[in-house]
């Protein structure tokens, strides 16, 4: 089983965002200033048009619960930038507060409406009405129904902080998407994320509430697990396959911090677990004398098309007659929540779970 120091991703790390974030972000963000309309005397006003949920109430609606719209004002995130306040940060969880740092009411909108639709006093829609819109200018952006949507902000590399391997992934969604079945069949991250519909009136709509780690059904469906437990005179050893299902991506995907724990047990109460994360360790380059923090393992379930993990793991109880395993996932390990006085986030997120006879060989 994977050893090694758990995810170093210490104070110095998230500092060391800061420049990678920037120009991950800039090709994003470049154009994310709030549109103003200079008056005659000089004084700046906005478009009536930007107050979106005047128009757009079931969007906004949706939104609200969504993780982008708490995106700065989340517990975890707020911990973490209390701990380490880099300026990136805002760049991709709260992008109208990059201009206005000391404007909270700015920030706690999070990843609002004008960070993905809004550029040089227009609004961005992957498919304008042909007839146009009078409420406000539209302007064709296609990308909006591809992946690109979402590199900006979910695939970036670590910054050149003398520390971290500049060369790597912090996170890596876009490229594991790249080498997954989704990506060859085509399937965006909003086919699985933003899931659409046509209204009474057969316009397409998708919904902005962002399907996530809330939604069980999703997490249901994400990981199937295979395995074989096996007896012998001391024990059960577990064989376990487990592949990327309906996913995108890697599993778990997405920040750091993220882990999932799979655990085996017999009902004696022996049990064994496997931790499904990103390792990173200071290692010394191979070619040379380069010290860097860089991933030295990946126990992640890999997407789907990318092979399958498998692991072993062993019960000490040899008259067992079944095995029972449980998936969950955290967002970000139990021991990082207390620290962070967040229990509340300790005990993970209920995945799946299940059952394999124990198979006796004579
Ligand atoms: C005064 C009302 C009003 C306001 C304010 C408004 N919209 Fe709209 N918007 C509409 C109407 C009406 C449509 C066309 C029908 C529909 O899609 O609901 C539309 C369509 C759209 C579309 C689809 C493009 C198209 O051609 O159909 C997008 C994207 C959009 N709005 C985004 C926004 C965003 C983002 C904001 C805030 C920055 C906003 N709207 C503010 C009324 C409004
Ligand atoms: C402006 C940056 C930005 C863009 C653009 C963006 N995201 Fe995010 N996304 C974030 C941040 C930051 C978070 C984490 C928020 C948190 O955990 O508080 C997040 C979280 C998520 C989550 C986790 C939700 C959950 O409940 O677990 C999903 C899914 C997601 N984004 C999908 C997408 C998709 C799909 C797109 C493209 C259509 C996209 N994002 C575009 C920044 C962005
Ligand atoms: C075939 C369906 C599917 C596609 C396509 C897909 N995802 Fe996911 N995504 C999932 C499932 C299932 C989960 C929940 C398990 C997990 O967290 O890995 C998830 C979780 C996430 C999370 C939350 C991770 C966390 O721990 O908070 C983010 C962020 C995310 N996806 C972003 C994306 C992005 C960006 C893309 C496009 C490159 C994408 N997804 C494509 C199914 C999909
Ligand atoms: C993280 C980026 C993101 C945020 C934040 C966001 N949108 Fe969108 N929105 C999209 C994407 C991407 C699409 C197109 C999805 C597709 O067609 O695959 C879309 C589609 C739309 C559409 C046209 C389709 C439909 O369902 O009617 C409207 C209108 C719209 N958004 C309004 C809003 C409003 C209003 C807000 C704020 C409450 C908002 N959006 C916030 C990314 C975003
Ligand atoms: C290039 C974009 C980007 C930058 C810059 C960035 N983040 Fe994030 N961050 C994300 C995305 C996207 C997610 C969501 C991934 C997921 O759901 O797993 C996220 C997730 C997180 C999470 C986990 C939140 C949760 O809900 O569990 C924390 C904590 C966090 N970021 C803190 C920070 C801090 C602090 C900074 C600045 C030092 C920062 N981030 C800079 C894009 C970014």
């Amino acid at each position: 089983m994977a050893g090694g120091p758990g995810p170093a991703m210490s104070r110095r790390a998230r500092s060391g965002l800061v420049a990678t974030g920037l120009v991950a972000a800039a090709g994003l963000l470049a154009h994310v200033e709030p549109p103003v309309h200079a008056v005659d005397d000089g004084v700046a006003s906005t478009p009536a048009w930007l107050d979106c949920a005047a128009c757009h109430a079931e969007i906004d609606g949706q939104w609200r619960d969504s993780l982008h719209a708490a995106a700065w004002t989340d517990p975890i995130v707020q911990a973490e930038f209390a701990r380490s306040p880099g300026p990136s940060c805002r760049g991709c969880h709260a992008p109208a507060s990059v201009a206005a740092p000391d404007d909270a009411d700015a920030a706690a909108r999070g990843i609002d409406c004008v960070a993905c639709h809004v550029r040089d006093g227009w609004i961005l829609a992957a498919w304008p009405s042909p007839a146009g819109v009078l409420a406000h200018p539209v302007r064709a952006a296609p990308a909006q129904a591809t992946v690109d949507a979402c590199r900006g902000c979910h695939q970036f590399d670590f910054a050149d902080d003398g520390i971290h391997d500049p060369r790597e992934p912090l996170q890596d969604t876009l490229a594991e998407w790249a080498r997954s079945t989704a990506a060859e069949e085509d399937r965006t991250c909003q086919s699985c994320h933003m899931a659409e519909r046509r209204d009474a009136d057969g316009v397409r709509r998708t919904s902005h509430a962002l399907r996530g780690l809330d939604d069980p059904e999703l997490l249901a469906e994400a990981v199937r697990v295979d395995g074989e437990a096996i007896a012998d005179a001391t024990g059960v050893t577990v064989q376990l396959e487990l592949h990327g299902h309906r996913i995108g991506h890697a599993f778990p995907t997405g920040d750091l911090f993220r882990e999932a724990v799979l655990t085996v047990r017999t009902d004696d109460g022996a049990k064994d677990a496997l931790v499904l994360k990103r390792w990173l360790a200071s290692t010394i380059d191979p070619d040379g004398d380069d010290h860097h923090i860089r991933q030295v393992d990946d126990t992640r379930v890999p997407p789907p098309g990318d092979g399958p993990l498998r692991d072993e793991l062993r019960l000490d109880d040899p008259t067992a007659t079944r095995v029972q395993w449980e998936l969950r996932l955290h967002r970000l390990a139990p021991g990082a929540a207390r620290s962070r006085g967040l229990d509340a986030h300790a005990s993970g997120i209920a995945v799946a779970r299940g059952e394999f006879p124990v198979q006796r060989r004579r």
